[in-house]
C-alpha cells in the first residue's frame, strides 16, 4: 500500500512515519507534499529519498493538479501530518475515509480553525485543564471535526509549563501516529 503526507511545517510526525515504513511490508511512504516551499519536511523528504511535491494553494483548491498526484501515483491513504489547509472537496471525495489527521488536544476539545501549535498548549494551560493529549482523526470538510480514530492522553500538573506539554504531547504523537497508520492500512484490500 501507498501512503502520502501533507505537512506545512517541520514535519517530526512525518520523520517517524518515513523511518516506521521505511523497510516495512506493509506499506510504503510514495509522496511528501506541502503548500510551503520552505517545510523542513521536504528536506526530510529528501533524507530519505522520497519524492515531494509543492503546490499552490489556488491550485489546490482550484484545480486536480493534487488529486491527479496522488491518483498516478496510486496512493492508497492520505496523512495529514501538521498540514494547515483545509482539505478540499475533491481531495475528499477521490479517498473516502482514507484521509487522516492528528491533532494535539483531546478533540473536541481546543480544536478548529487557527488551532494549531502553541496555541492549543496555552488555551489548555489557560483553561486550568486536568487532562490534555492527541487526537488522530478521520477527516472532513471541516477542521478537526471527522470521526476519532486513536485519542492519547496525559495528566496536567498545576506547575507545568507549555514546553512540557508541548513535549509530551510530542512523544505520544511520534509513538502513536505510525502504529495507527499501519493498523488502518492493513484493513484495506
Ligand atoms: C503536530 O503537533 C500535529 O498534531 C499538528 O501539527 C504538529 C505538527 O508537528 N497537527 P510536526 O510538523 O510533525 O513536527
Amino acid at each position: 500500500k501507498r501512503i502520502a503526507i501533507f505537512a506545512s511545517g517541520s514535519g517530526s510526525n512525518a520523520q517517524k512515519i518515513m523511518e516506521h515504513f521505511k523497510y516495512s511490508d506493509v506499506a510504503e511512504v510514495a509522496i511528501v507534499l506541502s503548500n510551503n516551499p520552505d517545510a523542513y519536511v521536504l528536506q526530510r523528504a529528501d533524507n530519505f529519498e522520497i519524492p515531494s511535491h509543492v503546490f499552490d494553494k489556488a491550485a489546490f483548491y482550484q484545480t486536480d493538479e493534487v488529486v491527479d498526484i496522488l491518483k498516478r501515483l496510486e496512493v492508497d491513504m492520505v496523512v495529514l501530518a501538521g498540514f494547515l489547509l483545509l482539505v478540499p472537496e475533491n481531495l475528499l471525495k477521490a479517498f473516502p475515509n482514507k484521509i487522516i489527521n492528528i491533532h494535539p488536544a483531546l478533540l473536541p476539545k481546543f480544536g478548529g480553525k487557527g488551532m494549531y501549535g502553541d496555541r492549543v498548549h496555552k488555551a489548555v494551560l489557560a483553561a486550568g485543564e486536568k487532562e490534555h493529549g492527541i487526537t488522530i482523526h478521520f477527516v472532513n470538510e471541516h477542521f478537526d471535526e471527522g470521526e476519532v480514530i486513536y485519542q492519547g492522553r496525559f495528566a496536567v500538573d498545576a506547575s507545568d509549563t507549555l514546553d512540557i506539554i508541548k513535549f509530551k504531547g510530542q512523544q505520544l504523537e511520534h509513538l502513536h501516529y505510525p502504529k495507527v497508520i499501519e493498523n488502518l492500512i492493513k484493513k484495506y484490500n
